[in-house]
């Protein structure tokens, strides 16, 4: 049986620094036209030099308690779904718990490239199903520039960094106004993708030697087309997937919070969803795709604009290297 959950809090962080398509067009071979006709991206943030995937998490998990309304201490478990830990050893979530300054308790990073604040999110109903007293720190953060070639230009311009954080507890029905409850959330994975979207430098599969200098699979390389073509597929299929498990229209749904990775990709799963544009979010034209911190930055940041209302039925959905893809379904 599942304990109802509920997002009692939010919060992101992004860095100050800004990358503009005019900078990029001074570093590659690019122009403002293609980059915004082809992907919507205008800018993006990056992180400045002491900004890692634990400090910008540190930081949107202590905006997500403030408006949680809760302190640090009360939490249970720390996970912290990226791509770009700040290390392989300790993990981004130890580090954050020490951040926090919690020791002893469940603290673990999660791996599911873009997807990973939903695989987060059901990692932390899973938990609280267990532990129904869990109070859970689901943060989702990618430093991705760290692993971007900025002489790529297929790649360099699609990327931003960024943090997010909710805080996942069980619903007492005690809950003060403001909280979402999560009334769903799906996943998926195929690995026979793997090799469409990767980054494998520095792994056991292919290594560096002391004093070799980085090869081209220490960033992130991928086949656009594929990735698009499957990204449509899949989030557009698992939206309605989610819509029909739970009895529910389109016309229901408020507000549609879709990975910010492409608006191309975004207009194509909202016309395949039937979903008016005015219900989808979209704020990948100022910091570019954060990978895992996504959706939960778009979250945020819809909630605090007020395009988020109370009572809105909110569905989100990602999409990520694996391939990894999945859907959530909130009640604000
Ligand atoms: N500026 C100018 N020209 C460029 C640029 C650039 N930045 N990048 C590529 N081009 C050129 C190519 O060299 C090519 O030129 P050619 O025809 O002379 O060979 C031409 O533009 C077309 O290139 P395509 O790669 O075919 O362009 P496409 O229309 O497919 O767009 C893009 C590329 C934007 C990457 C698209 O495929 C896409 O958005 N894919 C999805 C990527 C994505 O969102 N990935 C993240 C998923 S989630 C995760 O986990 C990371």
């Amino acid at each position: 049986m599942t304990t109802p959950c509920i997002i009692r809090g939010l919060g992101h962080c992004v860095p100050e620094t800004r990358l503009t398509n005019a900078d990029l067009e001074r570093m590659v071979d690019t122009n403002d036209e293609w980059i915004t006709s082809r992907t919507g991206v205008k800018e993006r943030r990056i992180a400045a030099l002491g900004e890692t995937t634990v400090s910008l998490s540190h930081q949107a998990a202590l905006r997500a308690l403030e408006n949680a309304g809760m302190q640090a201490e009360e939490l249970t478990h720390i996970l912290v779904a990226t791509f770009t830990p700040d290390a392989y050893i300790p993990s981004s979530a130890c580090m954050l718990a020490d951040c926090l300054g919690i020791i002893g308790r469940t603290a673990m990073d999660i791996s599911a490239a873009c997807s990973g604040f939903l695989f987060a999110l059901e990692a932390a109903r899973a938990i609280i199903c267990l532990h129904p007293e869990a109070k859970v720190l689901v943060a989702a953060t990618d430093v991705v520039s760290s692993r971007l070639d900025y002489t790529d230009r297929s790649i360099c311009i699609l990327f931003g960094d960024g943090g997010g954080a909710a805080i996942v507890t069980a619903d007492t029905g005690l809950a003060p106004a403001g909280c979402a409850q999560v009334l769903d959330v799906l996943l998926a994975t195929d690995g026979s993708a793997h090799g469409l979207l990767t980054v494998k430098g520095g792994g056991s599969g292919a290594p560096y030697k002391p004093g070799e200098t980085v090869r081209r699979d220490f960033f992130v390389e991928m086949n656009g087309r594929e990735v698009f073509k499957y990204a449509v597929r899949a989030m557009s299929s698992i939206c309605k997937k989610m819509l029909e498990k739970n009895s529910l229209d389109k016309d229901q749904v408020d507000v549609f919070i879709p990975h910010q990775a492409n608006l191309r990709i975004i207009d194509a799963v909202g016309t395949r969803l039937e979903m008016p544009t005015e219900k989808i979010f979209t704020n990948l034209q100022k910091y570019g795709n954060t990978s895992a911190a996504s959706v939960i930055i778009a979250l945020s940041e819809a909630r605090e604009e007020g395009f988020i209302k109370d009572g809105n039925l909110v569905l989100l959905s990602t999409f990520g290297g694996g391939f990894t893809w999945g859907s959530a379904l909130l009640r604000f």
